[in-house]
């Protein structure tokens, strides 16, 4: 029996989105307040979604301890009140957009799960606005 199951978490973070190839005309007119000097913060909300067999024996997907807690090691404590463009080293040459953020967390994610699960992270960057990937899952 092939199965869902979700878990909700929290971070906030810092970050500036800026491209240093183009002019700071170029970067203000495409990132609009996102490109502050000084950085700016997000309150991030998370969904992690996890599709895989129940196992016969337990009832189990996942243990939603276990599941707890790799998000709060792996994620929370690698990006909660942290400086994304500072803090992150796989920011350093990339721009701390809410696609590639969720990008990151699914990749740190999947890894941690295995292969036996399918995960997919949606990443709230504002209560209005939110990505997923991947796209279809
Ligand atoms: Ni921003």
């Amino acid at each position: 029996m092939k199965i869902a199951v979700f878990r909700k978490a929290h971070f906030n973070a810092a970050h500036r989105l800026h491209n240093p190839d183009w002019s700071d005309e170029k970067n203000k007119e495409m990132y609009g307040v996102c490109n502050n000097y000084n950085y700016h913060g997000h309150n991030y909300d998370l969904e992690v979604k996890v599709v895989g067999e129940v196992d016969p024996e337990s009832g189990y997907l996942i243990d939603l301890k276990r599941l707890k807690d790799i998000i709060k090691e792996k994620v929370e404590n690698k990006f909660d009140h942290k400086n994304l463009n500072l803090d992150v080293p796989e920011f350093a040459n990339w721009p701390t957009s809410t696609e590639n953020l969720c990008y990151l967390i699914w990749d740190i994610m999947q890894k941690s799960l295995g292969d036996q699960y399918e995960v997919t992270i949606k990443l709230w960057e504002t209560p209005r606005n939110y990505v997923q990937y991947p796209a279809n899952g």
